[in-house]
């Protein structure tokens, strides 16, 4: 987890994600001069982009209150409830990973979005009856990796859908200087370009790499964080020059080595590298697709020539 000290607080302090920000500047400020909630929002993309970063971010520019939870946390109908109807007039609900509710949850969430208002059954057997309770205004954000794990009356009904796509190389560098500057580490112009090249488009993943380099720095170094210093870092933590780590690693070499480049099956590739079949699509996978190591067929993942290139396999 982040220190909450690195988020953005304001929209105008979040660096990258233009196209998405730019339209939720306009939203926000409709919805600001007509006075009303913002309409529902679902931010979907690989973790680690700022989905809960951007979800705080929209709050504080409405002026309006968090209340922060996540789908497999919300377990029972009457739970969900509970929350919705504690919600004061404008608050924001952020719910993360919202593809995990659970069928009878989610169709507590349908009305609530639509109507604000949720339909409660009371009683049991023949005498049981639904009640209609109003609630107040809100706003809810939802995250998730992908858009399509959601059903498509939940997905229908967010007004506003985002995508969230990987950073550029400036983009991150830039934020690994603010993040420098705010937790007061010396790191130099090179320095921090070589972290952003190896954090996969994601600056979670250079914010925790900043932090380790500086652990090394400290100890192994005078504390500033070079481009020398950085590379025996980097190699001590086993991130390869694109940042890849063990685990891309180990993918593309069962594809390879195990099933002669592909095609390969999401289940088998899990079972083969051990690794969860849902952290490969959507952690690992994302990524590679992107540098095109891997391709996706029908009939399953298969490694490119580059990837035989790059992860030093000959093609014979
Ligand atoms: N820290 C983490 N993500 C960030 C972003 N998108 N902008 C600024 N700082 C960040």
């Amino acid at each position: 987890v982040i220190d909450q000290g690195l988020r953005p607080k304001f929209l105008q302090d979040y660096i990258g994600q233009t196209k998405a920000k730019e339209k939720l500047e306009i939203f926000l400020k409709a919805s600001q001069l007509r006075g009303e909630s913002l309409d529902h929002v679902l931010l979907y993309g690989p973790p680690g982009l700022g989905k809960t970063t951007l979800a705080s971010i929209i709050a504080t520019e409405m002026s309006a209150d968090i209340r922060i939870t996540s789908g497999p946390a919300i377990e029972r109908p009457g739970d969900l409830a509970a929350i919705l109807t504690n919600l004061k007039d404008g608050d924001v609900l952020f719910i993360d990973e919202i593809h995990r509710l659970n069928r009878a949850v989610e169709e507590i969430l349908y009305p609530a979005m639509e109507d604000y208002a949720i339909d409660i059954i009371v009683g049991k057997g023949p005498s049981a009856r639904s009640i209609r309770l109003d609630l107040t205004k809100f706003t809810l954000i939802g995250a998730t990796t992908r858009a399509g794990l959601l059903t498509s009356p939940l997905r229908d009904r967010f007004g506003i859908i985002n995508k969230l796509e990987h950073y550029s190389m400036e983009e991150l560098k830039e934020i690994v200087l603010r993040s420098a500057g705010i937790l007061n580490i010396p790191v130099d112009d090179q320095g921090a370009e070589e972290i952003a090249l190896r954090s996969r488009g994601t600056p979670r993943i250079a914010n925790r790499l900043l932090k380790r380099i500086r652990d090394y720095a400290e100890v192994k170094g005078d504390g500033e964080i070079t481009l020398k210093l950085a590379h025996r870092a980097l190699e001590l933590l086993e991130i390869d020059r694109l940042g890849l780590d063990k685990v891309d690693h180990k993918i593309i070499e069962v594809i390879i080595q195990n099933f002669g480049g592909g095609p390969v099956g999401i289940d088998t590739l899990a079972a083969s590298t051990g690794e969860e079949k849902n952290t490969i699509e959507d952690v690992y996978e994302p990524f590679l697709l992107q540098k095109g190591f891997l391709s996706r067929t029908p009939r399953g993942r298969i490694a490119s020539v580059k990837a035989y290139d790059h992860f030093g396999f000959s093609r014979s």
